[in-house]
């Protein structure tokens, strides 16, 4: 069975003015179907730049990647639009993809009620707390059913008991969801 992301022997260097930085140097590695895969490193070792490769907003300088499936990516701020309600920040990948149809509003609603905003869904973001907001922007992400979820430091934000509360939290939604998730 073919790998839902691969990379091989992938660098990335960086050019600018001040010269070249060396993001990541001869990376190989696969992510099967159905895995959690989590890339440890200290703070610039290369763990966005990665994500940002396969998400396909860099190309690498040399090597390979390979994705197989619809991409979500949720990046370490939630990015909820403050004037838009809960329900409506969920809806935002659907709308911008054209898709707002009943049966995705549905699945919408039905995840937010499942996940603990249903009492929420017509609140805005600055009535919501830190983990309550990255639910909201996990469901978001979820909304236009990614095969594969990317997950760059989502919790960096939140203060240490509430990041261990909310991992806990949306690896259980992410595996329930049956997602591949690096
Ligand atoms: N847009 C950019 N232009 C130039 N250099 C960059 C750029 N983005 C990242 N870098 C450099 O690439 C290297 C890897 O950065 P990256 O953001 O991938 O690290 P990281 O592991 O995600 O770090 P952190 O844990 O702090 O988020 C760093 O040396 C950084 O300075
Ligand atoms: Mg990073």
């Amino acid at each position: 069975m073919r790998p839902m992301l691969s990379l091989l022997d992938v660098t990335l260097s960086y050019h600018s003015l001040s010269g070249e930085t060396k993001a990541v140097s001869h990376l190989s590695f696969s992510v099967e179907e159905g895995e959690f895969v989590t890339i440890v490193g200290p703070s610039g070792c290369g763990k966005s730049s990665i994500l940002s490769m396969l998400a396909g907003l860099i190309p690498p300088s040399s090597g390979s990647l390979s994705v197989n499936g619809n991409i979500g990516y949720m990046l370490q701020k939630d990015h909820l639009l403050e004037w838009r309600t809960i329900r409506r920040n969920a809806q935002l990948g659907l709308e911008l993809q054209g898709k707002l149809t009943p049966e995705n509003i549905a699945f919408v609603d039905h995840m937010l009620d499942q996940y603990g905003l249903g009492d929420f869904k017509d609140r805005f973001p600055s009535e919501l707390s830190g983990g309550m907001r990255q639910r909201a922007a996990l469901i978001r992400t979820l909304a236009v059913r990614p095969d594969i979820l990317l997950l760059d430091e989502p919790f960096s934000a939140l203060d240490y008991q509430t990041r261990l509360s909310v991992a806990d939290e949306i690896g259980t939604i992410i595996r329930k969801e049956g997602k591949t998730a690096l």
